[in-house]
Parts: structure tokens; C-alpha cells; sequence
């Protein structure tokens, strides 16, 4: 098997808003984007505690709070705030010319 890695296109970057969030479905995957002026994050929208989506949950202060059982995330870093859940999974981001460009890893069979 081998991991092919190539960048995605996302969105413009003010297409992110400035201190929230937005998810893109991308190459099957559900991901949420967040922005901090020109920096640009990128996680799973896959809460760490029982997997279930975080874009519908409230932020404030950069922080998002899952809908389903109050546990926090920093949207700069993924890190989990007030359980002792592991971080949010992270992409690699990129951006290119204003655009959002993600990483993503991709297995074929040789
Ligand atoms: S699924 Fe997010 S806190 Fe439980």
C-alpha cells in the first residue's frame, strides 16, 4: 500500500469566518475550518469523545463546545479543554493566493 498526499481546495479564505467555524464535506470527509485573521485550522468534524459532529455546536472565544455532551475544543489547536479527551484530529492547511488548500492522505493498493 502506498499514502499519496496531495492538497485539496477548499474555499476563499473570508469564506471562513473570522473566529467561527464552517464544515466542508471534501474527498468524503467531513471537515471543519475555522480562522484566526490569516491563520486557518482544520480538524475532523468528529468530536474526540463519541464521534459525533461538532458544527452544529456554539463558539465562543475560539473555543466550540460539542452539542451533545459540552466538551470543548481550542479551534486553533483541537485541544480539549475541560475532559480529559484526546485533541481533535488535524489537517495540514495551506493557503494559496487568498484560496484554502487542506492536506489529505490517500491510500491505493500497489
Ligand atoms: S459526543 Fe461530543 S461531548 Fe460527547
Amino acid at each position: 500500500m502506498t499514502s499519496i498526499q496531495h492538497w485539496q481546495p477548499v474555499a476563499e479564505i473570508y469564506d471562513i469566518p473570522q473566529q467561527g467555524m464552517i464544515s466542508f464535506e471534501i474527498s468524503g470527509l467531513s471537515l471543519l475550518f475555522s480562522r484566526q485573521g490569516q491563520q486557518v485550522s482544520c480538524f475532523a468534524n468528529s468530536c474526540t469523545h463519541l464521534d459525533r459532529p461538532l458544527d452544529m455546536g456554539n463558539v465562543c472565544n475560539g473555543v466550540v463546545t460539542c452539542p451533545f455532551h459540552g466538551y470543548e475544543f481550542e479551534l486553533e489547536t483541537g485541544r480539549c479543554l475541560n475532559a480529559s479527551s484526546p485533541p481533535l484530529k488535524s489537517y495540514p492547511v495551506r493557503i494559496v493566493e487568498n484560496f484554502v488548500q487542506v492536506c489529505l492522505v490517500e491510500d491505493t493498493i500497489d
